[in-house]
Formats: C-alpha cells, structure tokens, sequence
C-alpha cells in the first residue's frame, strides 16, 4: 500500500506534470546565491534584461561582484530606467545597454559584430521572450514565438530563431574568454517547463519550422501550445549545440525558472491566470536566482535541463530517439533559415 501510494504520488506530483509543477511552486523556493559566489572581473550579456528575470538576474549577479554587465533590450529606454536601478545599488559596475530586437535578424546580427568586439565574454544569458497567444507574425515573417523574430510569418519564432542566432553569434568571444582565463565561459538559455506540455505537431512535417509559419498549424482552442513548443525548440537547441560544442571552452546548460509574476502573462487571456500567479508565482528576484545558478553551478554537466536549480530530465520526448532525430532536424531547418537570413554567419559557424 505505501509502495502504491509512492507511486501515484510520484506520477501525479512529477517533472512536467501540470499538478507536480504547482505543488513545486508552494514546496520549493528558489535560493539566492551564497555568499561565497563571486563574479568579480567577469562581463555578462543578458537579454531581456530590461523587465522581469532577466534585470533581476543581472541584478543579482552584480551584487556579487559582476564588472561588466550588458543589458541586451528592445527599448533602450526602459533598459537605461533598468541600468539605472542597478547602479543605485552597485554604482561600480559597468552597466551598458545595448539594443537588440529578436524581431529582427538584422538587429541580432549588429548586436552578434558589436559582442564579437569586447575584449572578454563570461556569461550570456539568453533570457528574452515572449508569450504570444494568437497567431501573428513577427517583422520576419515567421510565427512569433518561434521567431522573436526572423522573417518568415510567426511570432514563436522570437523564442527560438532569435535566441538561436545570438547564441551562435556569442560563441567566438565565450569561446575566446576561456582560452584567456583558462575557464569555461558559460551560455544558457531560458526555456520552460511548458516544453513538457506541447504535443508538437509540426515534429513529422516535412519543415517544421515551414509548418509554424502556417496560420492553420496554430491551435487556437489550445493557445499555450505554440509558446509551449517554442520553448521545446529551445530545449532541443540548447541539447545539440551542446554537443558540437566543448564544455571545456563553453558551458551551456537551459533552465526552467518556475512560474513567476512578470510581464510575461501580459497577454495572456486565459481564464483565472491572474489568481493563478497570485497563489503560485514566485516573484522575478526568486525566479532569477534559478538562471543565476545555472551559470554559477553544474559544471561538467554539458547541456543540462536545469529545474528547481538542479540537472533534472527534460521531457520524454526530448531524451527519446525520436527527439533526438527532431533535434537534429530542427538544427539543421535553423542553420539553413540563418544561411539565407544571415549569410555572413555562414562562413563563421554552419
Ligand atoms: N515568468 C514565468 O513564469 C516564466 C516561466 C517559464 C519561462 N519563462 C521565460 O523566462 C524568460 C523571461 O521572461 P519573464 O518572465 O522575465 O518575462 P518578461 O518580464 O515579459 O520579460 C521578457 C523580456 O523579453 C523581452 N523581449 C520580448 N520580445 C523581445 C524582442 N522581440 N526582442 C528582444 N527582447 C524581447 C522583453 O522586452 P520588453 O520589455 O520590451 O517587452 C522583456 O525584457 C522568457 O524567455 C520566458 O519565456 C518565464
């Protein structure tokens, strides 16, 4: 009888169940970093970092010393009211904002050449997204959430092919910094637990990336879906970038930060989610201490799925042989979107 009750209350209260999700907000609660953590002498980029996790990251990690950090933001005014809050606290750091719209590969490519130039690049956090619940297309074209914007016709998009070009355009001076300091620069991304909850359609079409771009691939009565597979996208990026990539020399981990009470569910129409966030959220300072983490811990754990601040599985799909295929498909569906999109990328990297 208790081996039973174990095992429902295992299954029910699971990674990547809705129910384990919600009783992990009220149980856990993330910590902020020891003490003992120290950046000092260290340049970060994190995007996003205007609002919400991505300022209280940056927030955090100057507190622990950070020299250098560069807000990548879409409006530069709200990034100086950001820059500006966090030399209130930490004047001796070098806070910079930098445009960056993930709505535009040109916008992604200027930040990539204006990063290639700094003299060092310890940590990137590619923190920006969005939750976009109706089909609509981002300046590129594609599908929002994929795009954060590449030009195709979907806003999903910003979630993958933005955070997927400016991740390969941070490799050279990561990759640069470690073979300065002799450690391994760090990149993660922040992606979700929703990646459990999409059943991803678009997986066996002939382009997936084709196939979100499409007005009637969007699931209107389901509209979670897209931004859920958006951050599936981010997963399986994160996973195959890893591979081809030296842990030695970078880093890269994903994590999910929880449900947390920020401008993300700005748009978000669904019935109740204001109580929802009341009752469950945990605030932005809580939910960045898990991106804060990510890049302070687990080393050697090479494309890592970060949850409640620790190397958890992701999804069964993503670890399946299928996934694996996906993964690879989507790799290459996104090099060859950046070939024609970007094509000075392509000498570099593809
Ligand atoms: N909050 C949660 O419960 C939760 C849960 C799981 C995962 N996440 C993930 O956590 C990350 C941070 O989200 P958040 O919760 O901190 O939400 P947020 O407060 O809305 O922050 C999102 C950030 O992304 C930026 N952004 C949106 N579109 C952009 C674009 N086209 N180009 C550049 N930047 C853009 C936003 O800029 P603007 O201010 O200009 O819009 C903002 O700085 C996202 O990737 C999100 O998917 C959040």
């Amino acid at each position: 009888m208790p081996l039973a009750f174990c095992t429902i209350h295992c299954s029910v209260f699971a990674m990547g169940t809705m129910t384990g999700s919600f009783v992990r907000q009220v149980t856990a609660k993330p910590k902020p970093l020891p003490e003992e953590i120290h950046f000092d002498g260290k340049t970060a980029i994190v995007t996003g970092a205007n609002i919400g996790l991505g300022l209280e990251s940056s927030r955090e990690m100057v507190a622990h010393g950070l020299s250098r950090v560069i807000l990548g933001v879409r409006n530069v005014e709200s990034g100086n009211i950001a820059r500006n809050t966090i030399l209130a606290s930490s004047p001796k750091c070098d806070v910079e904002v930098w445009e960056v719209d993930y709505e535009s590969f040109a916008s992604i490519m200027a930040f990539g050449a204006r990063a290639s130039k700094l003299n060092r690049l310890d940590i990137a956090i590619l923190n920006a997204g969005i939750k976009v619940m109706e089909f609509s297309q981002s300046k590129t074209g594609h599908e929002k959430n994929v795009q954060v914007s590449l030009p195709y016709p979907s806003r999903t998009a910003i979630n993958h092919l933005g955070t997927a070009l400016l991740s390969l355009l941070l490799l050279e001076p990561l990759k640069r910094t470690a073979e300065e300091t002799g450690a391994p620069s760090r990149l993660t991304f922040v992606t979700s637990e929703v990646h459990f909850w999409t059943p991803f359609n678009e997986k066996n079409s002939a382009s997936i990336l084709a196939r979100m771009d499409e007005e009637d691939s969007f699931n209107k009565s389901d509209a979670i879906e897209r931004y859920s597979t958006s951050k599936l996208l981010g997963v399986l990026w994160t996973r195959e970038l890893a591979k081809k990539a030296d842990e030695k020399k970078i880093l890269m981990n994903c994590v999910n930060p929880g449900i947390c009470s920020t401008s993300l569910y700005r748009a978000d129409p669904t019935p109740g989610i204001g109580l929802l966030l009341k009752l469950l959220a945990w605030s932005p300072a809580m939910g960045a201490h898990t991106l804060t983490n990510a890049v302070a811990y687990h080393d050697g754990k090479q494309g890592a799925y970060l949850s409640e601040q620790r190397v958890t599985s992701p999804s069964a799909f993503v670890v399946s042989a299928e996934g694996e295929e996906v993964q690879k498909k989507l790799w290459d569906e996104t090099i060859a979107v950046f070939r024609e999109e970007a094509p000075t990328l392509s000498s570099q990297i593809c």
